[in-house]
């Protein structure tokens, strides 16, 4: 069934294609015939200028899960791809075998609008001879930013303070209280050196951070000539870091790496951020690192499940600072990463290289 959740009031505004549920994208001058067209299922309701695109492409027809609420169930989702040309998805939405099989042998694209993919099963696309789009670079300066936000609130306590502010605890100028730790002099550790690792950096330098270590699969000597950044085992980073920022991808390899060996290494001062995906994390290791002071701080903006219940532990710590998932949440970024995942599917469709094509 098709969702209706969406208002009329906001598909006023937000709706760039007529309601029709199947589009046929041919508002351009050249109108195809429709059997000559490539078939799409859009898996969410995503920002109108991505639709405008594939809409104006007179190259294909879409179909889409008409919701940015709520994700298409699975079940109406593996009926939706019977047959199609191209899938474009967001990470909410897992592409196994299962959904392959579902979609059957026309299906030559996934594009996904964002730069993490590990809600793609990549080595069942290959097999397949799927080719995936995805997304990354147009969201790195939004990503960073927010890690930063979230750093500064997390080490300098602002959910706390307003709480405070907001509920009476406003007493007296204090000399201690609401304390927290400063970036100036600080060594921040990089776990997963990208290009968020980098531009998180280049944002956090000019707070006078004393110096930057990062750890990798490897040495990344050309990025990190542009932070001057020294590169350190993991035991090393937990070691020496005051801030440790997660940026790495989650992979099996990753996979719950900063658990209980990673925060008892950890200084005491020390302020973990993680903006990278919440499988790195072990979250109940971590839950104990902050509860019994091991740790001094925690910011989480994924989390693993997300939506986090509102009864986790995790919500009960004043040191741990919980977003859901808005790290690319600008406006700029996400019209970006529509405008190029729907780019990135056309391209796909006419057998012609992507704007950014994950290499399998
Ligand atoms: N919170 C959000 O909304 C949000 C938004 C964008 C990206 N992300 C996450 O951020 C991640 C990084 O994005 P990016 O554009 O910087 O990607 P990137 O590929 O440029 O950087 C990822 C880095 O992780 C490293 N890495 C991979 N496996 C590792 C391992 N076993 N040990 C150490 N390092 C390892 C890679 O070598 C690479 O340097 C994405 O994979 C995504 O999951 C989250």
């Amino acid at each position: 069934m098709w969702c209706s959740r969406v208002s009329l009031r906001r598909l006023q505004h937000i709706a760039v294609a007529p309601l029709n549920l199947f589009r046929n994208a041919t508002a351009g001058a050249v109108q195809r015939n429709m059997s000559s067209m490539s078939k799409v299922y859009v898996t969410r309701q995503i920002p109108p200028v991505g639709l405008k695109i594939l809409q104006e492409s007179g190259q294909v027809q879409y179909e889409l899960w008409d919701s940015d609420d709520v994700p298409v169930p699975r079940k109406e989702l593996l009926q939706k791809v019977k047959g199609v040309d191209a899938l474009l998805c967001v990470l909410t939405e897992k592409i196994d075998a299962e959904l392959l099989d579902a979609a059957g042998p026309n299906l030559k694209v996934v594009s996904t609008m964002s730069v993490g993919f590990d809600h793609l099963s990549l080595e069942e696309l290959k097999k397949r001879g799927i080719r995936v789009g995805y997304t990354p670079e147009v969201l790195t300066d939004a990503v960073a930013e927010l890690t930063v936000a979230l750093l500064l609130a997390t080490s300098r306590r602002l959910i706390e303070a307003t709480h405070e502010a907001k509920t009476g605890g406003w007493g007296t100028w204090r000399t201690l209280w609401l304390c927290g730790h400063e970036l100036a002099n600080s060594t921040v550790g990089i776990f997963g050196l990208g290009r968020i690792g980098v531009a998180i950096a280049e944002r956090l330098a000019p707070f006078k951070v004393k110096k930057f270590i990062y750890t990798d699969v490897e040495p990344r000597p050309e990025l990190a000539s542009l932070i001057n950044a020294e590169y350190v085992s993991m035991d090393e980073l937990a070691k020496r870091s005051d801030f440790l920022a997660a940026c790495c991808a989650l992979t099996p390899e990753t996979k719950e790496i900063c658990n209980k060996d990673l925060f008892s290494k950890m200084k005491k001062t020390s302020i973990f951020i993680n903006t990278s995906r919440g499988g790195v994390v072990h979250q109940e290791d971590l839950y104990d690192a902050l509860s019994t002071g091991q740790i001094a701080g925690a910011g989480l903006d994924v989390t693993v499940p997300e939506p986090l219940p509102t009864d986790h532990p995790l919500f009960t710590l004043k040191n741990c600072v919980i977003l859901p998932h808005i790290a690319s949440a600008s406006y700029s970024t996400r019209n970006e990463m529509s405008a190029l995942a729907a780019n990135n599917l056309l391209l796909g469709l006419r057998a012609k290289p992507m704007i950014k094509e994950l290499k399998l």
